[in-house]
């Protein structure tokens, strides 16, 4: 086996099709649902949010889709991503596993949102689509898009959650870099935004409530889209090309992984770096045992109910069928603001009915204490988010320390924590504590699930 510390592939190896796992499911997931008739939405009833070229790709069941030269052209500016194997923190940790990491934040953003930002951009475009209304929670992904816009010459619109907002002020003057504007969600510019702060002046916000208020935009406008950052199948397709190249990566390094780890606010890094590998599988290659790793303080995968379930607080969106904590569920305000999402996405969700994936949800200071050490012995500070995949990586390789086997883990190094050192600036002066929810709120947010007869 080699010595290196890095795998790169040149930027001929960029994938030139993102890879769908819809092709290669034993069962699809149970369809997405008009919540005024309950029969499974078509793709007039998303036109006036999202180009038809997206909505295509979230129906598809074709294996390969290709990714448009514009696209790649500009994933040239950081694609491939490296591939590290972690050998500091093998050492540090005393451990025989082979510990392997991609590293998704070499983007312009510093996460892995680009992937899909770009892509929704150019279709966009190519629609005659003018502006584009969103939400962001850590601002990884607000950020994203407005860097795309800029790209691709359209205008973004960011509804940030609040405490993300109020956390992070420079995410805001990134995003306005690239020229987008960056409001604090709930806001006063839309009426669902006037609506909750009328009832919680002081509202925290939330992913939930930030897409109500972009999709009432959007909604509202005829030359404005919605775009989501995770979740959905397309965004979720266009991660994919995390996995593909750390399939071929792996190959450099003569290893094949035998867990992969990554975390989950919607789902999309994990679905970008385990689809692929969770494919190969299905086609009756090596089996991956594949562990998404969640906040204690909002566990969807974990504690949430597998039923329909707005996408959104103000019960805009269709209904889909994935496990939720209830869309009125408000998550306490921990430090992995993209983690704060009450739904996980259908997709992913289905792979955990299937038992093709499991679920940890760990609590935030172990999460920092993993991703200060990695930062330690790799010289790399973790987003908070991707702090959770850290942690289920350490573990993992200390199992395999306890029971003397080695195993290659490999994760997904989401982001980098530039813009959050506010949050370890806390856990080190250990401000941090271990938020929890409120169960009786939490029974609640459940008790008021919407009911589609037929679908317990
Ligand atoms: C760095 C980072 N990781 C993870 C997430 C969670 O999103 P997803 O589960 O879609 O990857 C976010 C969301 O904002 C993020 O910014």
């Amino acid at each position: 086996m080699s010595e290196d510390v890095k795998y790169v592939l040149d930027e001929t190896r960029l994938p030139t099709h993102w890879y769908n796992l819809m092709a290669d499911l034993p069962t699809p997931p149970p369809p997405v649902l008009h919540p005024g008739t309950l029969k499974p939405v078509g793709p007039d009833d998303l036109a006036p949010l999202f180009p038809m070229s997206l909505i295509m790709q979230e129906v598809s069941t074709e294996r390969a889709i290709e990714i448009p030269e514009p696209v790649r052209e500009v994933y040239r500016q950081w694609r491939p991503s490296p591939l590290y194997r972690a050998r500091r923190l093998e050492q540090a940790l005393q451990t025989p596993a082979r510990i392997y990491y991609k590293y998704e934040g070499v983007s312009p953003a510093g996460s892995h949102k680009p992937n899909t930002a770009v892509a929704q951009a150019f279709y966009n475009k190519e629609a005659g689509v003018k502006k584009i209304a969103t939400e962001t929670g850590a601002g990884q992904w607000g950020s994203s898009l407005a860097f795309a816009g800029a790209f691709f010459g359209i205008e973004i619109l960011v509804f940030m959650v609040r405490v993300s907002y109020n956390q992070k002020p420079y995410r805001r003057a990134f995003m306005e870099t690239f020229g987008a504007r960056c409001i604090a969600s709930p806001s006063m510019e839309t009426s669902f935004g006037r609506q909750v702060l009328a009832a919680t002046p002081d509202s925290n916000g939330s992913l939930g409530i930030a897409i109500s208020e972009a999709v009432e935009v959007a909604a509202g406008a005829a030359d404005t889209n919605y775009a989501l950052g995770s979740v959905l199948n397309h965004v979720l397709l266009h991660q994919t090309v995390i996995g593909q190249e750390a399939i071929a990566q792996m190959e450099l390094a003569n290893d094949y992984p035998d867990i992969v780890v990554g975390c989950t606010g919607g789902g999309s890094n994990f679905a970008g770096i385990a689809f692929p590998f969770i494919g190969a599988q299905l086609r009756g290659g090596t089996r991956v045992r594949v562990v998404a790793v969640e906040p204690a303080a909002c566990p969807s995968l974990t504690r949430g109910r597998y039923a329909y379930d707005f996408g959104d607080t103000g019960k805009m969106t269709p209904l889909a069928k994935m496990h939720t904590l209830g869309s009125a569920f408000m998550p306490p305000g921990f430090h992995a603001g993209g983690l704060r999402y009450h739904g996980m996405s259908p997709l992913v969700s289905h792979l955990k009915e299937l038992g093709l994936i499991e679920a940890i949800a760990p609590h935030q200071t172990p999460c920092f204490q993993a991703g200060v050490f990695f930062a330690q012995h790799e010289g790399i500070v973790p987003a908070p988010e991707a702090n959770h995949a850290v942690k289920g990586a350490i573990d993992e390789a200390i199992r395999c320390r306890d029971e003397g086997v080695s195993r290659a883990i490999l994760f997904n190094l989401c982001g980098h924590g530039h813009f959050d050192m506010q949050a370890y600036a806390d856990y080190l002066a250990g401000k941090l504590t271990d938020q929890t929810y409120d169960e009786s709120e939490l029974a609640m947010a459940l008790a008021g699930l919407p009911s589609v007869p037929g679908t317990a």
